[in-house]
């Protein structure tokens, strides 16, 4: 049975949706078969950081109202054997989607995919809800800046109140010089401030921002520090024991 991921950060821009698919490609990367999910309605970018934005007919919500079945919003991502996406609606969706919805959305994806990856937008809103219900485990993406961090403590409490207990932080957008510097809080000060580990530390890279403005993955690169620090944040996203 396959495990349902959330990402999750409490701040927008923190690197959610960049993260996401990066992760879901290095996975997909070892063979494991992946699902990502936008759940951005109405400010979907997930499309966008996989060059598949042409490709996209049916989305989540034409799946979830009945509109359409399953396999016809799944999309492959090019380049990939066993990366899919789903993409959200792409104006706000007025329709109604529940918890149940997802729980049974995504109970059928876990007898096709090893990894169903969650995208949330930000903020503690509905579309929040309804992705904790199916969710295995939450990663926190967040930055090294006071307001990202406050918030993201506040989602992760957020979602631990709500039933998830398996909570895990990546910290994104490190400036290694400011934070030498003492001009930005430290990794450790971060760290402690949390429930779940630290299971991921991401510079901040302009081949990062590169790469999602090209529609690329960056991962898909082999032999860069990038794909290498991915590799072992998702063996640490999936192994069992996060401590
Ligand atoms: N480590 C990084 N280094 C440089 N740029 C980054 C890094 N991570 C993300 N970015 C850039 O930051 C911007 C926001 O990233 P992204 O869209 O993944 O954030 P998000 O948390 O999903 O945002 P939203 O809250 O709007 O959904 C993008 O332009 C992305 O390329
Ligand atoms: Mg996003």
């Amino acid at each position: 049975m396959g495990e349902v991921i959330l990402v999750s950060s409490g701040k927008g821009g923190t690197g959610k949706t960049m993260f996401s698919v990066n992760l879901g490609a290095i996975l997909a990367k070892y063979g494991y078969r992946v699902m990502l999910i936008d759940m951005d309605m109405g400010l979907r970018n997930m499309d966008l950081y996989l060059g598949m934005e042409d490709r996209v007919i049916y989305n989540l919500m034409d799946v979830l109202t009945g509109m359409c079945r399953i396999n016809k919003a799944m999309i492959k991502v090019d380049g990939f054997e066993t990366l899919y996406f789903m993409a959200a609606s792409p104006r706000k969706d007025e329709r109604d989607i529940t918890q149940l919805h997802m729980r049974v959305l995504c109970d059928k994806l876990k007898g096709i995919f090893d990894f169903i990856i969650i995208d949330c937008p930000a903020g503690n809103g509905e579309m929040l809800d309804v992705s904790i219900a199916p969710a295995d485990k939450a990663i926190i993406v967040t930055e090294p800046e006071i307001a990202a961090v406050r918030d993201a403590d506040i989602t992760e409490r957020y979602i631990m109140e709500n039933g998830i207990e398996d909570t895990r932080i990546v910290l994104n957008k490190v400036d290694v010089d400011l934070m030498n510097r003492g001009l930005l809080p430290d990794v450790s000060v971060v760290a402690e401030i949390f429930n779940g580990p630290l299971v991921g530390v991401i510079q901040n890279d302009d081949n990062i921002r590169i790469s999602t403005n090209k529609g690329i993955p960056i991962v898909i690169k082999r032999g860069t520090y990038i794909e290498k620090n991915f590799k072992s944040i998702a063996s640490r996203v999936i192994s069992n024991n996060s401590r």
